[in-house]
């Protein structure tokens, strides 16, 4: 049988995954699943895992599930490690949102700032992750969903000896869904060419049953109330004669670089007004933890589509379950280049459109990115890189460089300030600095 083994396990999001190795049991049967997390979520993991079990349960399946805060323990042997944890927990979020916004700056998780310093806390503790994986599960693919997942696909790359490594997000599978949504028709029936990376992806094309319906999406898109496809980014419509020109699908968080400064405003007043991203889901997971340890609740609670993540098991499961039958099919993954995007490094992390098999993602070749976007996207390349080597190293002004250069950051002094400021805030989870 397969043993799943599910890092930070007390994330809200465990009883979607849940839900998904239910209902994708007849093609994966899974025997063991191992939520692990740590002794600051040790009550978070005893609710969900108890739900998990009450859900198995019903189901009627065989799926043995085990509760841990032994990481090693839980690794061993394992076919399939996901990577689901927040380092500070929400708390750390929350500083992520709040400082760069007192200099007028995107305060969000996985851009600028925000992105950066995630970026800093996540990747010693995946790097350490992947040397625990090499020595107890050297065989297992690695599926990690903790943000910034694109940075932290890249260093995982670059930095570690585990090659068998996917990022997943569900904006791709967002957009499938909320286009499909706009359209009237099944999302099975709509298919994206994605390109790009990690929160800056493309849709090169779209298509109803095989047949190209980018020019009505485009149009679409114009409409304030249909470019965001998750909940946490609230798009605000894009120019007519901008993204007819610029022809390609939008992701949502592409608001934050060709409307900043809107974007920084309503951010700024709606923390002002209701709290930032990370205080409004503070409240919201804790209405849910009330729902999920109701003994008599089976299911996954429809409350869970509020969080932007809403879906990711859809995409982690059927990811898995590709790899495991050697299905061939096609999804957006972030993986090595490889080839794929010609202005890219081969070596670097991009997400794009794979044929999964047994092997992993295969990318689809693309060539060169369209000339409008080609820039902005390397841009994002060196910023994920030299923020993960700032990780890897815990060198200031690599630091300071990584800010510097992304395109959310005015100067190199408020790029200086404001790593300064985070460095202080978040000291307890940056060891390496
Ligand atoms: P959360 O705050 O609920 O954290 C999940 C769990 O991780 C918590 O129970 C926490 O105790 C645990 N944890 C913290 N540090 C840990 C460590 N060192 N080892 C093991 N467990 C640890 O977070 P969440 O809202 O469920 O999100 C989890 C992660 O998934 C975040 O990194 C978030 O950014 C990411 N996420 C990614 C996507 C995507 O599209 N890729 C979507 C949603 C969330
Ligand atoms: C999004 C993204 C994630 C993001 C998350 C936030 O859609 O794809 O990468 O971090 O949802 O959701 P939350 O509910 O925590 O704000
Ligand atoms: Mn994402």
């Amino acid at each position: 049988g397969i043993k799943i083994t599910t890092i930070g396990g007390g994330s809200s999001y465990t009883p979607e995954l849940v839900e998904g190795f239910i209902k994708h049991y007849d093609e994966l049967p899974v025997r063991e699943l191992w939520l692990v997390d740590i002794e600051a979520g040790k009550e978070k993991l005893e609710i969900v895992g108890n739900l998990a079990k009450r859900m198995i349960e019903k189901a009627g399946l065989p799926i043995e599930v085990h509760l841990t805060l032994d990481r090693r323990a839980a690794l061993e042997n394992a076919d399939f490690v996901t990577t689901q944890f927040r380092v500070g927990l929400l708390e750390a979020r929350a500083k992520d949102e709040r400082i760069p916004m007192k200099y007028g700056v995107l305060g969000q998780e996985t851009n600028g700032p925000g992105g950066l310093f995630k970026g800093l806390r996540t990747i010693p503790v995946i790097l350490d992750i992947c040397k625990d994986m090499e020595e107890l599960c050297p065989n297992a693919w690695l599926i990690n969903f903790t943000n910034p997942a694109g940075m932290v696909t890249e260093a995982v790359l670059r930095y570690s000896n585990i090659k068998k490594v996917v990022g997943l997000c569900n904006v791709p599978i967002g957009m499938e869904m909320g286009i499909a949504k706009l359209l009237d028709v099944d999302h099975s029936r709509i298919k994206i060419d994605f390109a790009g990376l990690n929160h800056m992806v493309y849709g090169l094309d779209v298509y109803v049953d095989g047949e190209s319906v980018k020019d009505k999406v485009i149009e679409l898109l114009t409409d304030p109330n249909n470019t965001s496809f998750v909940k946490n980014v609230k798009g605000l419509g894009w120019e007519p004669s901008f993204i007819r020109s610029l022809n390609l699908l939008t992701c949502p968080y592409h608001n934050y670089y060709y409307k900043t400064k809107d974007m920084i405003e309503k951010d700024i007043k709606k923390a002002k007004e209701e709290g930032t991203r990370a205080e409004v889901v503070l409240k919201l997971e804790k209405e849910l933890f009330e729902l999920y340890k109701d003994p008599n609740l089976a299911i996954k609670p429809p409350q869970l589509e509020e969080r932007g993540g809403a879906y990711y098991s859809e995409a982690a499961v059927r990811l898995i379950t590709s790899i495991y039958t050697d299905k061939g099919d096609i999804q957006p993954v972030n993986t090595q280049n490889n080839g794929a995007i010609a202005s890219i490094p081969n070596d670097s992390a991009v997400e794009v459109s794979c044929v999964i098999t047994k092997e992993g993602p295969k990318p689809i070749v693309i060539g060169d990115l369209p000339i409008a976007v080609r820039g902005l996207v390397q841009q994002i390349k060196s910023f994920e890189r030299i923020a993960a080597e700032a990780a890897v190293t815990g060198d200031y002004d690599t630091a300071v460089l990584a800010l510097t250069i992304n395109p959310l950051t005015p100067s190199d002094t408020i790029a200086r300030e404001i790593v300064d400021e985070m460095l202080e805030a978040h000291k307890e989870h940056l060891p390496q600095f």
